[in-house]
């Protein structure tokens, strides 16, 4: 049924209802609906603006129905356009006229405000709860690799040896601001827009402040005309969600290079891979590599709303329709690939000695070298250009620096010493960082440590 047929000489075109209609993917928010429109009666029975018969009989229906839908019991239909009217219309239908008292007060416009600020509050928790798993599983595994020697690199040339622990924690880091970034944008989600009706406030003696109390909120927003026209804490959702999918994406693009027979620094366990339908010997990163390419629609979802919302005048238009796939799409996309990715990490296995051997060359001990000259009192520009030097010697002898003679080493300055060997021994190099963050032994123990 139309509720707002009224107006209307004529019915619209079926196909016009068709292009209309929400239902088909608005349906998901009809428990946050169902409860906001149990607030909502609550407060309307609470300011004598309905009876206080009249409001428990709606509140009661209301319940009914919620169980209907979620026994599957419920038919919603094209006609009834969208979550909020397909309701109004069952209410109305089981309690005739009391249910037409429902949206007295109220606009859809605040009401599917409200819905969609339940809705991401949730998300928001649910996400919340992934990222922390994610954690967890970043430190016991950094914990375990606190001694695990591997390539550092810049340009993904090997550039100096850390460990994977510290590596590891690299993205605990990141990972640990997603979750600020979500509960900062929480902040802004949990305010409340019921009450403002459709765009003007309304006539009625409501109570907002019950409403905030009764659904959860932290504060009401202050000004009606905003509290239904902006949708600022969805982009900011979604940019929570594109920024923290774009940490997973670098860290799959890694693990993907990382499983390579070319790195073969880890394996993914045979429950996270695939094979190949032609080439008999493949095991693929596919995880990985989904979670890297939904990062795609991630940002997409994120460009969409902001190209949604860049023209519009105040207040509602029903451009705004469109931000809910978008959201819900990220909403689905980033919960997903959290608990994947923790699976997939938590059962991957780590060739540590692979690590340890690619750690050994790529002259990785270079700058150590050098620091090394730079203790014997030679200025670091001049240590630079010595250890070059080296290098190419080496590239050229195909040799290791720790491969040289004593000889060799005096040819290129007399300040080297027989100490050298031991300065420049890999797991010394990591030792010797000294600076605060670095990636020592100490250093990274104590990062694990902070992490309490
Ligand atoms: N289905 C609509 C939406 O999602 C609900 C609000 C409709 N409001 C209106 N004034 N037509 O945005």
């Amino acid at each position: 049924m139309k509720l707002w047929k009224g107006r209307f000489a004529k019915a619209s075109a079926t196909s016009a209802d068709e292009f209309n209609a929400s239902i088909g993917f608005d349906k998901r928010l009809y428990k946050e609906d169902i409860t906001g429109s149990i607030a909502h009666a609550q407060m309307l029975g609470k300011q004598g603006i309905i009876s206080p018969d009249e409001s428990e009989l709606i509140i009661k229906t209301l319940k009914e129905i919620l169980d209907d839908i979620e026994d599957g019991k419920v038919e919603f239909t094209i006609e009834s356009e969208d979550i909020h009217m397909n309701i109004e219309t069952l209410l109305t239908e089981r309690i005739g006229d009391t249910g037409k008292k429902l949206h007295t007060a109220r606009s859809r416009n605040d009401q599917v405000a409200v819905d969609f600020r339940l809705y991401l509050k949730n998300e928001i928790k649910e996400t919340d709860e992934k990222i922390k798993m994610l954690l967890e599983t970043l430190k016991k595994l950094a914990e375990e690799h606190v001694e695990t020697v591997m390539p550092g690199y810049t340009h993904l040339q090997r550039a100096q040896p850390v460990t994977l622990a510290y590596h590891l924690l690299a993205y605990y880091q990141m990972f640990a601001r997603d979750r600020e970034r979500f509960a900062d944008c929480m902040t802004r989600v949990d305010r409340l827009p019921l009450g403002s009706g459709a765009l003007a406030g309304t006539t009625y003696d409501t109570d907002r402040q019950f409403l905030k109390e009764q659904l959860g909120f932290a504060s009401v927003l202050p000004n009606g005309m905003d509290a239904v026209a902006d949708r600022d804490f969805a982009l900011e959702f979604l940019s929570c969600v594109s920024i923290t999918m774009m940490h997973l994406s670098r860290f799959c693009e890694e693990l993907i290079n990382w499983s390579s027979v070319e790195f073969g620094f880890i394996e993914m366990d045979d429950a996270y891979s695939t094979g190949s339908s032609i080439m008999p010997q493949k095991k693929n990163p596919d995880m990985a590599e989904l979670i890297r390419g939904k990062t795609g629609r991630a940002y997409g979802d994120m460009m969409s709303l902001f190209t949604v919302c860049k023209g519009l005048p105040l207040a509602y238009n029903k451009d705004l329709q469109e931000d809910k796939e978008p959201v819900f799409d990220a909403a689905d996309t980033i919960k997903a690939s959290l608990g994947i990715f923790t699976e997939m990490i938590s059962t991957m296995t780590v060739k540590k000695e692979n690590m340890r051997a690619a750690a050994r060359y790529g002259y990785m001990n270079a700058t150590d070298a050098a620091d090394y000259l730079v203790s014997k009192g030679i200025p670091f520009r001049d240590c630079h250009a010595i250890i070059g030097n080296m290098v190419l010697y080496c590239i050229n002898n195909g040799k290791a620096l720790d491969e040289l003679t004593m000889d060799e080493f005096k040819s290129f300055s007399e300040a080297f010493d027989e100490d050298i060997y031991e300065a420049i021994d890999v797991v010394n190099c990591i030792r010797a960082k000294k600076s605060e963050g670095s990636t020592s032994f100490e250093s990274v123990k104590k990062q694990i440590e902070d992490l309490k």
